[in-house]
């Protein structure tokens, strides 16, 4: 997944016109784009999108961000959805492992009820949104099979903190949000998960939203969550892997099954070991997944 565009799910405008922006993903949202009086109206919401948008021969990942565990909303928020099967529920406010097996519990129950296999609907973890998360950004590997992504954000970490801002004037994030960038990247490694970019919120300024993607490309993440759907073109040409890269891939991988007893071989002057293979692999998945290998 490269792109995935949240989309608040009490809007039957948003909803019908993001089928058709180009996201690898969409995230229909129940937690912060709604309103506490339009929660009810929002799962509605989401869950008639998805009994007409599964059915659809071409289409992009359907996942539902519900409320947080510590919210009296999540039951609710999954009692309306798993019913309708999205591909992924967005756990928000997440807090290390324990949070993923206590929403594999809560997703178990109900695939039973609904008829559905178990573990079917998976899990994108927000990984940094409070404190405590923070310190617990390691403890995801092993928690359970659904978890398929991790992610992070800024902003209710700030809230958090205490923070008057997270981004200093040039718009780049500042260290206690670097910091969480770094653990999310990190967390999501050591979980053998891809790791997701955070939102993008300047939503007009382009050429922002393009160097922070290849910032993130370049330390790590796979994609990027948007917020709109003019974010989304940008989005999906950063992540899709470069014909230099692929070609670089292949050179490798060709390079060591033409010399399978070599640890390390030289292609164009440059030194590559055996890790590059594996990088190599995740590149060449990737650029089958965007359709370009
Ligand atoms: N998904 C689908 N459609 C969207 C969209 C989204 N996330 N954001 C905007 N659109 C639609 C608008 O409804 C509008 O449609 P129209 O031309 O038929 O009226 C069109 O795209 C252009 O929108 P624009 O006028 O540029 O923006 P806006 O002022 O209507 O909306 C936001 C700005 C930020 C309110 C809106 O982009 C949004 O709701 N984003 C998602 C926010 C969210 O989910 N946040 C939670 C995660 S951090
Ligand atoms: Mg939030």
């Amino acid at each position: 997944m490269r792109s995935l565009l949240f989309v608040p799910a009490d809007s039957p405008g948003k909803l019908d016109k993001a089928l058709a922006c180009g996201a690898d993903a969409l995230i229909l949202d129940l937690e912060d784009s709604v309103a506490p009086a339009r929660k009810e109206a929002a799962r509605a919401g989401a869950a008639g999108f998805l009994a007409q948008a599964l059915s659809r021969p071409s289409r992009p990942q359907l996942i539902v961000r519900v409320n947080g565990l510590t919210t009296s909303l999540i039951d609710d928020d999954l009692d309306a959805v798993v019913a309708a099967r999205p591909d992924a529920i967005m756990l928000p406010k997440a807090e290390g492992g324990a949070s993923i097996v206590h929403a594999d519990a809560k997703l178990t129950v109900r695939e039973a009820l609904c008829g559905l296999l178990e573990g079917s609907i998976r899990i994108v973890a927000i990984a940094t949104e409070t404190a405590s998360a923070l310190f617990l950004a390691g403890t995801y590997r092993g928690a359970s099979t659904r978890l398929c992504a991790l992610t992070w954000g800024a902003e209710d970490l700030s809230a958090d903190l205490g923070a008057e801002a997270n981004r200093d004037a040039q718009g780049r994030f500042l260290d206690p949000y670097r910091l969480a960038r770094t653990l999310c990247i990190a967390g999501a490694a050591a979980a053998e998960v891809p790791a997701l970019d955070t939102v993008y919120v300047d939503f007009r300024n382009e050429p922002g939203l393009r160097r922070e993607c290849e910032e993130a490309r370049r330390d790590g993440f796979t994609g990027k969550m948007a917020i709109h759907p003019g974010q989304v073109a940008t989005i999906n040409d950063v992540f899709t892997p470069k014909p230099e890269a692929i070609a670089k891939a292949r050179a490798i991988i060709d390079t060591f099954a033409a010399n399978p007893g070599a640890g390390v071989v030289g292609i164009g002057g440059v030194m590559y070991d055996r890790p590059h293979i594996a990088k190599a692999e995740r590149l060449l998945a990737r650029a089958k997944a965007a359709g370009v290998a």
